[in-house]
């Protein structure tokens, strides 16, 4: 008998090549995403905060939308604490409320209450993020959380910069973007971003995140073109709608 052996052919490339990583949740999130941020943060709003171009009063009327914002979205957390996977998100390093009303109390004086005017999208935000907590899937709220609290983390310590340097305001002023608790924001993010790339979803419910990131800087931009409607900078987005504009005691320009 005779035995014919057949010599296996060489592995072509295609056969070693290493098949590629997937890619972590949190980049594909970041990319995604991207043209989101950019619309948010080239606001004129932003812009003219940062190159120290805002009154006092511009600066009252950002952070009482904020304060709306983070009163709802930290309702959101305590509810979330006890969920097994966005639970993870939520700590009271971030806790942003009570500087937003010490920042607000520093800039406007006791009767600060009397200056939260909310805008359209501020109140839709509120909506928004009301509807996220109540929601049985933590996908939303994981979503709003990473847009602010990653933004506030980012960009948000730029923004407290310059309000120190170009409007000469003090620490006390500007609380809201300084994270007493959290003392290296990069290695804060990064761990943010490791829970992310670790969290048990599929491609459907990373799908719904992408979705309401990209919601979220939606209402962001609306919120800042609305506060810049306010100012009579371009038109306002509803102008049916828009709030009557509020003084601030003691505003200085
Ligand atoms: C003056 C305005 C802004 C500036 C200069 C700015 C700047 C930046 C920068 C430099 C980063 C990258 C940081 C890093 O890789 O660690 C970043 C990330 C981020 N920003 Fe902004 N930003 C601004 C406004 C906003 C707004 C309005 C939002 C939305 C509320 C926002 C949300 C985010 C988020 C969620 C990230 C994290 C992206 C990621 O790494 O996954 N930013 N920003």
């Amino acid at each position: 008998m005779t035995i014919t052996t057949t010599a296996a052919a060489p592995p072509t490339e295609a056969d070693l090549a290493v098949p590629p990583a997937p890619v972590p949740f949190s980049e594909l999130l970041r990319t995604r995403t991207r043209s989101g941020h950019g619309t948010s943060s080239r606001a004129s709003f932003m812009s003219d905060l940062m190159r120290g171009t805002c009154s006092r009063d511009d600066l009252v009327r950002l952070l009482a939308q904020y304060w709306h914002v983070y009163g709802a979205l930290e309702q959101a957390a305590v509810i979330a604490a006890a969920h097994p996977v966005a639970g993870a998100f939520v700590t009271d390093r971030l806790t942003r409320l009570p500087s937003l009303e010490a920042d607000l109390g520093h800039l406007v004086g006791p009767a600060w209450r009397d200056h939260l005017a909310a805008v359209p999208a501020t109140v839709e935000y509120v909506d928004r993020l009301q509807k996220a907590a109540g929601s049985s899937s933590p996908t939303a709220f994981v979503a709003h959380h990473y847009t602010r609290y990653l933004g506030d983390l980012s960009g948000g310590q730029h923004i407290g910069r310059a309000l120190r340097l170009r409007y000469g305001l003090p620490d006390e002023a500007t609380s809201f973007f300084t994270f007493d608790a959290i003392a290296d924001p990069t290695a804060f993010k990064d761990e943010y971003r490791a829970r992310l790339d670790s969290l048990p979803w599929g491609e459907a419910d990373q799908e719904a995140v992408v979705t309401e990131v990209l919601h979220a800087y939606d209402l962001n931009a609306r919120l800042l073109a609305e506060l810049d409607a306010e100012r009579g900078l371009g038109p306002s987005p509803d102008p049916g709608a828009a709030v009557r504009p509020v003084a601030v005691a003691g505003a200085a320009s």
